[in-house]
């Protein structure tokens, strides 16, 4: 590692716990390969000190900040400006610097989006999709959807109250395109059928519960993209029940690793060696297998 002085760029990961993050050795390694003075570490802080923390870091030589668990929504306090994607879906987790100035984004819907385009060559433009979930991955998933033009989003989850809800915000704030999916079975599956992506934005599947399935499989048919958020296992049940029924499949590393390659934009307006980014990822979380 270079030597760090006081020109050095700072950039921080304020969450708490932040034992096992892989953003650190994932821009640190982009900041190395485009020689940039730059340098990104991790800081926990609990709820009660983030203010003082924010505050002190934008006194330093910051240039910009990530925001995670469980901090997302409470940092919007602290800052001077909100995009309105953000603002929309009511979390922040990148934030940039200029002149001790701070604008807080969002870019947790584009890092799923920019990942699915890549992954499965497509635009989200006009598709249809099927979102199971309505937590907080599911909302910025589904808002950034309706922002960047697609046709129709249909939201399932176990508390069916929440998809109403986020589908009324959707609808009211951004675009009529979104609509809850009732409980039944034969709802899903005629949803289902009428779209072109499928997106798992829950936890199920997530180890230790790897055999979890949030949807009955007899459901998929080939023509379906099947995208999942989960990344631990890297390849969830659902993701193979998906390619043995000759589906496309998109995983959820890929979020992982576009949120900061977006993040890393925004704050340096330089793109990031996403090749290098993606390896050291998938090199690290096989090291935790
Ligand atoms: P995140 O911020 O990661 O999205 P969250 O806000 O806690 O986390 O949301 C978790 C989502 O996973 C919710 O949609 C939740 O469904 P409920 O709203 O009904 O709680 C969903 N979820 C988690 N475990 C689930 C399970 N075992 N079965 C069905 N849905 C589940």
């Amino acid at each position: 590692m270079r030597d760090l002085t006081t020109k050095t760029k700072l950039y921080v990961l304020l969450g708490n716990p932040l034992g096992h993050t892989i953003s650190p050795p994932m821009h640190n390694l982009a900041f190395e390969k485009l020689s940039m003075d730059c340098c990104y570490f991790p800081v926990e802080v609990s709820a009660e000190d983030l203010g003082t923390v924010f505050k002190g870091l934008s006194k330093m030589n910051v240039g910009g900040l990530n925001v995670t668990i469980p901090h997302k929504i409470g940092i919007m306090d602290f800052l001077d400006a909100i995009d309105p994607i953000a603002a929309t879906i009511g979390a922040v987790n990148t934030i940039c610097m200029e002149n001790g100035k701070s604008k807080g984004f969002n870019t947790d819907g584009e890092g799923f989006i920019q990942s699915l385009e890549e992954e499965a060559n497509i635009s989200v433009a006009g598709k249809r999709f099927f979102i199971i979930g309505a937590g907080g991955a599911a909302r910025a998933i589904s808002m950034t959807l309706a922002f960047k033009g697609a046709e129709h989003i249909f939201l399932y989850n176990r508390t069916q109250e929440k998809a109403q809800s986020l589908v009324s915000e959707i609808n009211e704030k951004i675009r009529h395109c979104a609509e809850a999916v009732g409980s039944e079975i034969h709802f899903q599956k005629e949803a289902l059928g009428s779209c072109h992506i499928l997106v798992n934005s829950t936890s199920i599947g997530m180890h230790p519960d790897i055999d979890a399935l949030p949807i009955d499989p007899s459901f998929l048919q080939k023509e379906l993209i099947v995208a999942d958020i989960v990344y631990n296992p890297r390849e969830t049940k659902l993701l193979q029940v998906a390619k043995e029924k000759g589906c496309l499949t998109v995983a959820g590393l890929g979020m992982l690793i576009y949120q900061g390659v977006a993040a890393f934009k925004l704050w340096t307006g330089i793109e990031p060696p996403v090749v290098e980014m993606r390896e050291k990822v998938y090199q690290l979380m096989k090291e935790k297998d």
